[in-house]
C-alpha cells in the first residue's frame, strides 16, 4: 500500500445533494430557472473549442471581472468554482498546523479545504440567533491563525452580518490573517443591510472577497468562481490554481453571463420575492426560520430533521438536512417551493 498522508482519515466527506429523479431538487442553491439564454448561445458557439486547451490564465474572462468590479486585473484570480479559490487561498497561506478560523456550521467544505491544507480548524458556534459571532471569532485568533473565513450570507442559515461587524472583524483580525469573507450568495443580499465587503474594506491587504457563477449567474455545472484581494494574495492565488482547472466553455460563459446583469437581476429578484413568501408562510406554521439574504432557507429542526427531510422527499422534494440541527431548502420555482410549502403545512400539523 502506498503511504496515504494521516489527515486524509479526518478529512470530512462532502454530503452532496442528492439528485431524485421526477423531484423537486431544493438542496443545493441552484438556480431554478435554468441557464440564462443569453449564455447557451455562447456556449455551442465555443463548443467545438473543446479539443484544445483553454487560456490558462482565463485573461479575457479577469479583464471582465475585473471591468465588472471597477479594479485591476492583478487584483483577481479564478479557479473552478468559488470552492477552489478557497482552497487555492488556503493553500496559499497555511502550512502545516497552521490554524483556520471559521463560524459554525458555514459552509461544509470550510473544514475539507483546512483539513487537506494541513491546517487545524477552529470552529467558532454561532449565536443562539444562527449568526455569526464576529466577537468569539475574534477572540479565537492565536498566534498559529492564518485564516479566516466568514460565509456572508451564511450557508446554511442564510443569516448575515452588516457593516459594523465587518469592519469590527477586519479590525479585529491582525493583518498578517488572511480574512476570506465568501460571498457566494451576494446577488440575493439586500444591499442596504450588508454591504459589498470589497467596497467596504478591499483596501486592506489582509482581505479577500470570493464570488461565484454557480448561484444567480446558472452556472453551477461549468465550474468558475473568482477573488478580489489586494494584488499579491491574488497572485499568490494564481499559483495555487491547478492548470487549466477553469474550461474554456466556463470562461467564455461567465463572461456572457457577467455580461447579462439586466436579466440575473431580474431572476435574483424574483427568488428575493419567493424567498420572503417561503419563510412567512413556514414562520405562519410555527417553524423556526431565521431571516435569509440568500437563495435558501434554514429550518431549526433539531431532533425532527430526519423526519422532516424524509417527509419532503416521500412528497417529490429533495431538501438538504444537517441531522440533528436543521433542513436547508433551496428556493425554487413557485411551483416547487408550492409544493414544498404543502409538505412544511402537513408535517407542522
Ligand atoms: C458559501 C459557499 N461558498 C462557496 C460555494 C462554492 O460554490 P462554487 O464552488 O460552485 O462556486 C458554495 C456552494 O454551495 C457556498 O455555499
Amino acid at each position: 500500500m502506498p503511504k496515504l498522508r494521516k489527515v486524509l482519515g479526518t478529512v470530512p466527506a462532502y454530503v452532496p445533494g442528492r439528485k431524485v429523479p421526477g423531484a423537486a431538487i431544493l438542496a443545493s442553491n441552484e438556480s431554478p430557472y435554468g441557464l440564462l439564454p443569453s449564455v447557451a448561445s455562447v456556449l455551442a458557439e465555443h463548443l467545438t473549442g473543446v479539443s484544445r486547451y483553454p487560456d490558462m490564465s482565463s485573461t479575457a474572462l479577469i479583464e471582465s471581472i475585473a471591468a465588472h468590479h471597477d479594479v485591476d486585473p492583478a487584483r483577481v484570480a479564478v479557479g473552478a468554482g468559488s470552492v477552489e479559490v478557497c482552497s487555492q487561498l488556503a493553500a496559499s497561506v497555511v502550512d502545516d498546523g497552521d490554524e483556520v478560523v471559521f463560524g459554525w456550521r458555514a459552509f461544509e467544505a470550510y473544514p475539507i479545504i483546512t483539513a487537506v491544507a494541513g491546517g487545524a480548524a477552529v470552529k467558532v458556534p454561532l449565536t443562539s440567533s444562527s449568526v455569526h459571532d464576529v466577537d468569539a471569532m475574534i477572540a479565537a485568533v492565536t498566534a498559529r491563525t492564518r485564516l479566516m473565513f466568514l460565509c456572508n450570507p451564511n450557508n446554511p442559515t442564510g443569516t448575515t452580518v452588516g457593516r459594523e461587524e465587518l469592519l469590527r472583524l477586519a479590525d479585529g483580525v491582525p493583518p498578517d490573517v488572511l480574512l476570506v469573507i465568501d460571498e457566494a450568495y451576494r446577488e440575493y443580499v439586500d444591499p442596504q443591510r450588508v454591504p459589498d465587503a470589497f467596497v467596504l474594506l478591499g483596501d486592506r491587504p489582509n482581505v479577500v472577497v470570493t464570488r461565484t457563477f454557480s448561484k444567480a449567474y446558472a452556472l453551477a455545472g461549468l465550474r468558475v468562481g473568482y477573488c478580489l484581494a489586494g494584488s499579491e494574495v491574488a497572485a499568490a492565488a494564481r499559483k495555487c490554481q491547478v492548470p487549466f482547472s477553469v474550461s474554456g466553455l466556463a470562461q467564455s460563459a461567465a463572461i456572457a453571463a457577467l455580461g447579462d446583469q439586466e436579466e440575473v437581476g431580474r431572476r435574483a429578484k424574483l427568488t428575493v420575492a419567493e424567498r420572503e413568501r417561503v419563510r412567512a408562510a413556514l414562520l405562519g406554521h410555527g417553524y423556526e426560520v431565521p431571516p435569509s439574504e440568500a437563495n435558501f432557507v434554514w429550518l431549526v429542526l433539531g431532533n425532527r430533521t430526519s423526519a422532516f427531510a424524509e417527509a419532503c422527499l416521500a412528497g417529490g422534494v429533495v431538501v438538504r438536512p444537517f441531522a440533528g440541527e436543521g433542513v436547508r431548502v433551496s428556493i425554487g420555482t413557485d411551483e416547487e417551493n408550492d409544493r414544498f410549502l404543502g409538505i412544511a403545512a402537513s408535517f407542522a400539523a
